[in-house]
């Protein structure tokens, strides 16, 4: 039989999972229980004797962690958002393929990881859990470039960098026939957060009203903001405009410091979902670009297994 394979990409502002056919995501929200929660029975997620909530309970209650501190990978807070990966999938054994970022890919960094998890007590609805089987670790982007060789097999041969517009940030990588330029990598903190910030800044100052995220999104999505019934109007093109030519230069820039001549250009994560980000270049984006890199971490995991059994 078949083991079971999960695709865990934990970012700085969303989680994805992919289990097969079973894709899921929810906010990287974390934030320590400090009392019981008399009216829901929400269930924490146990580290270490620390309890945390995790995705929308987390951000319910705030007071969340800030995830851009150095040492999050690895951290409780960290290990507790794997531990809702497993609880939100009923994943209990199998293969596993995880994504860190790649500026801070490496292979003693990974040594780390699987260090913590292996000797981190999680609980999971009260129970330990164990992280059996497999455990690789590859950089985020790799999925979304195994994502498009799905599609496109052909493009295996041939020199393909990679852009993954995450919340907060731009991670580039670069595969020369298939394998994966360390030292092509490059990480800019030009995520889709910037321009959702400049978005909420300039509702301020129109309506003096505060927005959160979540409208600013919307707002970048064509949506209108209501408040207390009412509809506020916003003209957000110059907000766009200025982030979608910073990032156009940056990735301007990296394809041209490439050690070799790319073929081709994807884009994936979130941020591929602005629509004029492209403009004229020869960009492709992935298939479904918010889930292509647990996507693509499910495929290898999968692909890994099989390699192993056939020995
Ligand atoms: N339709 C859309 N248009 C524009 N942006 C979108 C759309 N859908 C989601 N986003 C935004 O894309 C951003 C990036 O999401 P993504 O899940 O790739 O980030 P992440 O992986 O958590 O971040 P990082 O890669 O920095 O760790 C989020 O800020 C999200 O709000
Ligand atoms: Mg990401």
């Amino acid at each position: 039989m078949p083991t079971d394979c999960i695709g865990i990409d934990i970012g700085y502002g969303f989680t994805k999972t992919c289990r097969a056919d079973d894709k899921r995501i929810f906010p990287t929200a974390i934030t320590m229980m400090t009392k019981e929660n008399t009216f829901a029975d929400i269930s924490p997620i146990v580290v270490n004797g620390q309890r945390f909530l995790v995705g929308k309970d987390a951000e319910r209650e705030g007071n969340t962690i800030d995830t851009r501190q150095s040492g999050f990978v690895t951290s409780d807070a960290w290990l507790a958002v794997l531990g809702h990966c497993f609880r939100v999938n009923d994943f209990v054994n199998g293969e596993i393929v995880l994504g860190v970022p790649p500026g801070v890919f490496s292979r003693k960094y990974s040594r780390r990881i699987l260090d913590a998890i292996r000797a981190s007590d999680i609980r999971v609805n009260g129970e330990p859990y164990r992280v059996r089987g497999n455990v690789r670790i590859i950089p985020q982007g790799a999925g979304i470039f195994f994502r498009h060789i799905q599609d496109q097999p052909g493009d295996l041969q041939r020199n393909v960098a990679v852009i993954d517009i995450g919340h907060n940030t731009v991670d580039m990588v670069f595969f020369a026939q298939g394998r994966y330029v360390e030292s092509a990598t490059e990480s800019q903190e030009i995520g889709v957060s910037l321009v959702l910030h400049s978005i909420m800044k300039a509702f301020y100052r129109e309506h003096r009203l505060a927005i959160d995220s979540e409208a600013a999104l919307g707002i970048l999505q064509g949506k209108q903001v209501t408040y207390m019934g009412d509809a506020y109007a916003i003209e957000v093109r110059e907000e766009i405009e200025g982030y979608t030519k910073s990032i156009s230069s940056v990735i301007s820039r990296y394809l041209e410091k490439l050690p070799l001549h790319p073929d081709l250009g994807i884009i994936g994560g979130g941020g591929a979902a602005i629509r004029d980000l492209l403009g004229s270049r020869n960009l492709l984006v992935v298939s479904e670009p918010a889930m292509a890199n647990a996507i693509g971490y499910w495929y290898y995991a999968r692909n890994a297994q099989q390699g192993d059994s056939r020995g």
